[in-house]
């Protein structure tokens, strides 16, 4: 029995749908609605894994092993979606800050997607944008239910990939945007990011010196910065109503967690995480404050799943400051690469690479 699988370069990808943030916006959509049901797999004991990383050590006696640097990981990611999806996929990538010095990206994605009955590949992708836009979906869902009615200035803290397609996400989402300031570190970045940004999105973007004018009069403010210094949010910055989203690092102070809406993304995957990975991010901040007694999970903590499914009315609590913690999940990768991989097979898109004729050994 011949077999085959479908491989979608960027471009290939790209045409297949790849760049449609309103499909992409409702693949994310469709995960928050099967987490809250349970339709949904991830990997580990606790099946809410986000994924298995690989991080390299500060010294080596080795002289080729790569050593530890900002941003530098390999990550594999893995799912299993239900509902009208019924496929497994894995997310594999390699991270390094660095890269970007190189003119290459600072992380490089390939998705795969196989059948879940048989495990045989159907298609594998180019899956850089299948991540960034997924990442720029996730803060784009949470902007539609838990931005405060008439939300029009959003702050964008970092530069780079994830805030561009923040921004794209946001744009349908928002819908009284009026203005965006967007904060990076590197000056240039701001300036470029809101020159490049203004034009393709026909919105006001204006690039601000600093974190406090980035974030201060913001009704919503996003994170995506990389690297070593995670920007601290101070609480006189910030507005009783502002909508907080933390797809990356980023400091707030403790107090300021305590009189806040606390939405997560999947507080089970956190929780995981914090026993495996104590890494600086700050969900970690909510899980320690639970796990110490002083948040409860049950009363304090509301799943966005639940938003999204109206299982969590009068949990938000209006007059308040949102905080929603979204640290990525696999099968918002899966699902959006589905969809992608569906369209490309309608337009007959992309390069059919056999497997083999017959399998060598069964
Ligand atoms: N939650 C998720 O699902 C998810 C998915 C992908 C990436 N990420 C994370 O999002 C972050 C951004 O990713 P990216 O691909 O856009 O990275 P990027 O390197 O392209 O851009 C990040 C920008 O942040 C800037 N920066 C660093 N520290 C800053 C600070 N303190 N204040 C302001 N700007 C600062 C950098 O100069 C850079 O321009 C990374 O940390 C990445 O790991 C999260």
């Amino acid at each position: 029995m011949s077999s085959e699988l479908l491989f979608l370069s960027e471009p290939e990808m790209i045409k297949a749908g790849g760049l449609d943030m309103e499909m992409c916006l409702s693949a994310v959509e469709e995960m928050y609605r099967l987490i809250h049901r349970g339709d949904y797999i991830m990997g580990g004991p606790s099946l809410n894994e986000h994924g298995i990383r690989l991080v390299f050590p500060e010294t080596s006696s080795f002289p080729d092993m790569p050593l530890a640097g900002p941003d530098r990981r390999f990550m594999a990611m893995i799912a299993y979606v239900g509902g009208r999806y019924n496929v497994c996929g894995c997310k594999w990538y390699g991270s390094n800050r660095a890269n970007l010095e190189k003119g290459l990206p600072r992380s490089n994605h390939l998705v795969i997607v196989n059948d879940s009955d048989t495990g045989m590949p159907l298609c594998a992708m180019v899956g850089n944008l299948v991540s960034a836009m997924r990442t720029g979906a996730v803060p784009g869902i949470a902007a539609k239910y838990l931005a405060r009615d008439g939300a029009g200035v959003l702050g964008l803290v970092g530069a780079g990939v994830i805030n561009h397609a923040t921004l794209m996400g946001m744009v349908h989402t928002m819908p009284d945007l009026r203005l965006v300031k967007v904060y990076d570190i590197v000056a240039e970045k701001s300036r470029s990011f809101s020159k490049e940004m203004a034009e393709a999105f026909g919105v006001r973007v204006e690039a601000v010196g600093s974190l406090e004018d980035a974030v201060v009069g913001s009704d919503v403010v996003h994170v995506a910065a990389s690297g070593k210094n995670p920007p601290h949010l101070r609480t006189e910055w910030l507005s009783d109503d502002v909508l907080i989203e933390l797809s990356a690092g980023g400091k707030l102070d403790d107090d300021f967690l305590f009189g806040a809406n606390l939405v997560m993304d999947n507080y089970a995957m956190h929780d995981v995480w914090y026993d495996t990975d104590r890494i600086d991010v700050p969900s970690f901040e909510v899980v320690r404050l639970v796990r110490e007694g002083k948040l409860s999970r049950e009363q304090d903590i509301i799943e966005m799943g639940a938003v999204v499914e109206g299982a969590a009315a009068n949990r938000v609590k209006n007059g308040r400051p949102t905080i929603f913690n979204a640290q990525g999940m696999p099968v918002y990768d899966v699902s959006f690469a589905y969809d992608i991989y569906q369209r490309a097979l309608r337009q007959g898109n992309g390069i059919k690479l056999p497997l083999w004729d017959a399998p060598h050994w069964v």
